[in-house]
């Protein structure tokens, strides 16, 4: 059965999109979505396996009056000679590329003080320079002098990221890298978004409908990181006493009044 979006048949009919990490998760959903719109997408990571296996799925997918392709290709976005020879071949296949989607990424929970230099570096290498690899290449390669529209999909980190800090900070950094890119590339029609997650959010921050919207990020959490703490800050007294004063006076009342946990 052909999967279905609320935007328009067609709406990217001749289109270009690279979805790194497509082949699983949010990733393949967001190709998916793509296809369904007429888009040529190319999904990318390092198991091609994988990939290859989710692209026969995709494909069986795609209706027979849908010019959509999907085509798997190997690349690890933490080697920028991959990336490059990744948006060398997404152009050797379909001659353009409009949208680059940066889904690729991983993490792995662990306290903060018992990460190690190799894993922190990983997940910062993984969702930070993989990412600004792909941005930067496909520019050069392509926007730079035709436009597109690139998509980073970041992470519910508006609190911080305890018990993962690693990919918080990256995942930060992500946000404020679209920011910068966005105002440095504007001049060559270039924009770029950030989401914290979700596939129809995705297609339309590509599409026409958000041809004003750049160096923004969208939160789609049902409002979960306005009101929402995974992390239950333990009971305890290990800060020292406030300086005597009106404020030490105010601070104790509202100290006796909640636990600390709960302020
Ligand atoms: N997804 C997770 N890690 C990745 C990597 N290093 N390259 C491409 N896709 C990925």
């Amino acid at each position: 059965m052909a999967a279905r979006s609320v935007f328009s048949p067609g709406l990217f009919n001749n289109r270009v999109a690279i979805v790194t990490g497509g082949g699983t998760g949010i990733g393949r959903a967001i190709a998916e979505e793509l296809l369904t719109l007429g888009c040529k997408v190319v999904i990318a990571s390092r198991k091609l396996d994988l990939l290859k296996q989710a692209a026969d799925e995709l494909a069986s997918r795609i209706s027979k009056s849908n010019p959509a392709i999907v085509t798997p290709l190997q690349c690890n976005i933490r080697k920028e000679e991959e990336v490059e020879a990744l948006i060398k071949s997404t152009l050797a296949l379909h001659g353009r590329i409009d949208f680059l989607v940066n889904n690729g990424g991983g993490q792995f929970p662990s306290p903060a003080e018992a990460i190690p230099s190799k894993g922190w570096n990983a997940v910062i290498e993984t969702n930070l320079t993989g990412t600004f690899y792909c941005c930067k290449s496909v520019y050069n390669a392509w926007m730079k002098d035709h436009g597109g529209a690139i998509v980073n999909i970041v992470a519910d980190m508006w609190k911080g990221f305890p018990g993962m800090a690693h990919t918080g900070a990256a995942r930060a950094a992500v946000d404020n890298l679209t920011k910068s890119l966005a105002i440095e590339w504007a001049h060559n029609g270039v924009r770029i978004n950030s989401v914290a997650p979700i596939s129809p959010m995705v297609c339309f921050l590509l599409s026409p409908a958000a041809t004003f919207v750049t160096g923004e990020t969208v939160k789609v959490d049902a409002g979960q990181s306005l009101y929402h703490s995974s992390w239950e800050i333990p009971d305890h007294d290990k800060w020292e006493p406030a300086p005597e004063g009106k404020n030490a006076r105010t601070l104790e009342k509202l100290l006796s009044d909640k636990a600390p946990s709960k302020l």
